[in-house]
């Protein structure tokens, strides 16, 4: 289970059905599902009911603070409100010349290592997702030594919170050895730059990033958020958005690697629909063929390959009693990979996404940005951000799998590729034809 629970968990589902209960570490009892009835029924229709997990609420709260991934209730929801609309169409559309010039500054640096051989695209495409989140966050200005600082401070934080979580017989021995307050000092010197970014702007022109709309979001009493509450939510964005979108990106090129034919399909569509224009938010929906793809790879390898929440109040859906305080797991990976659900369900398909074959999906049973009021804020923002990226690695790269080696899954909080992804990129050397 702890070596590979994507394996235990699929080949229990295959033996006990939709949901079943098991026993995590030998302790604590979990209640794992992919029926899709108990899904909706726990992330959406009675999601009062169904708290985070003590990781993003105990253990994440004393590094991150107060902010969405941390809260419930109606602190929860009145953030939420206010956040939302930074994520809105018009927002996204201010934010996509932002997200574009980092994207050309970070791609002269990816060209930079691809000339001189194979990378691992993995930590190549987590810098350029950072970068592009931290300033669509922060604005264009945010320095790149700053990024780096942030960007540093969030993987080793994240990883040593995994650790108190995974070994918290450890945790008395963080506190007297200096590990919990070296960490501690880790995110007070983050906070302070990017304080210094916030306290900037409240004195100077205004931007037209998402650190405004936290500033100018008003409470219904007239009040605006304080500027410790901005940073904490702006750090949670940050954390929420940190290794998503690259890890989405990361198994989109693993994938499409082994399919020439999508690959020149997904190129002449980015040719037909804008030619040499800049990507913007309202050109998304245009792209019909690369959202399949997209959508398919995220089908194949959910970035989230599961979502845990705890009862508060004893609870049942159908025959199923669901106790207080017992942890629900949303089982996402093997909902998606489930052949009750989806035919063939491991080949790579991307006609299942095509518009006239939505119909025949079962609700609930593709999550890979959740589902119900604590779905993913950032899925569009997302979706914009994978678009921009991979057009640009089109446009520019062939690519090719590099030889002799394994690609695996890792499932740790987020499916990574558990030996990286090596890839060789050469200069395209025409551009992509155009369709008439
Ligand atoms: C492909 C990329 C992404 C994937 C697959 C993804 C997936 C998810 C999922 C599954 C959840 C729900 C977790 C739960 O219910 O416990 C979630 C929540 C969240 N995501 Fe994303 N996400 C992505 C990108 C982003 C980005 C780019 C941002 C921000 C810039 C972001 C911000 C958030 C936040 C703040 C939440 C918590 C929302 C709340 O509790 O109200 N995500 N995401």
């Amino acid at each position: 289970m702890a070596q590979n629970p994507v394996q235990v968990l699929s080949r229990y589902n295959e033996t006990f059905g939709d949901t079943f209960r098991i026993h995590i570490g030998g302790l604590k009892e979990a209640m794992v599902t992919i029926d899709p009835a108990v899904i909706q029924h726990v992330l959406k229709t009675n999601a009062e009911n169904y708290q985070k997990s003590e990781i993003q609420v105990r253990r994440m709260g004393h590094f991150l603070g107060k902010g969405l991934l941390t809260t419930h209730g109606e602190a929860w929801r009145t953030q939420r409100r206010l956040i939302q609309t930074g994520f809105d169409k018009k927002q996204l559309e201010a934010l996509s010349s932002i997200m574009r010039d980092s994207l050309a500054e970070s791609l002269q640096d990816f060209d930079r290592h691809v000339r001189v051989g194979p990378v691992d695209i993995y930590p190549h495409l987590m810098k350029i997702t950072f970068a592009m989140v931290a300033r669509s966050l922060f604005g264009a200005r945010l320095k790149d030594e700053d990024i780096d600082l942030v960007s540093h401070t969030i993987c080793t934080v994240q990883e040593f919170i995994v650790r108190q979580t995974l070994q918290p017989y450890m945790n008395p021995w963080f506190a007297v050895s200096g590990k919990l307050r070296k960490h501690e000092d880790m995110r007070t010197r983050a906070d302070a730059v990017l304080l210094a970014y916030i306290k900037k702007r409240r004195n100077g022109p205004p931007g037209h990033d998402l650190l405004q709309t936290l500033m100018d979001a008003r409470y219904s009493d007239g009040k605006g958020m304080s500027d410790e509450l901005i940073l904490s939510e702006s750090m949670q964005l940050l954390v929420a958005g940190h290794e998503t979108s690259s890890n989405a990106l990361s198994w989109l090129l693993y994938l499409l690697s082994s399919r020439p034919d999508c690959i020149e399909r997904v190129r002449q569509e980015f040719d037909t629909v804008l030619g040499e224009a800049p990507l913007g938010y309202s050109d998304v929906p245009k792209f019909e063929f690369a959202t399949q793809v997209i959508c398919e790879a995220l089908r194949l390898y959910p970035p989230f390959w599961m979502i845990d929440r705890m009862a508060v109040a004893d609870d049942r859906v159908g025959d199923i009693a669901i106790p207080r305080g017992s942890m629900v797991i949303v089982y996402v990976y093997g909902a998606h990979h489930a052949p009750r659900y989806w035919e063939n369900p491991e080949n790579f398909d991307t006609e299942r996404f095509a518009k006239e074959n939505e119909k025949l999906r079962t609700p609930f049973t593709y999550l890979p940005f959740g589902a119900g009021p604590r779905g993913c804020i950032g899925g569009n923002y997302a979706m914009l951000q994978i678009l921009m990226i991979l057009r640009d690695l089109l446009r520019t790269y062939d690519f090719q799998l590099a030889s002799g080696q394994v690609i695996e899954a890792r499932p740790m909080v987020i499916l990574r590729p558990k030996h990286g992804i090596r890839m060789t990129f050469t200069k395209t050397i025409a551009p992509a034809p155009c369709i008439a």
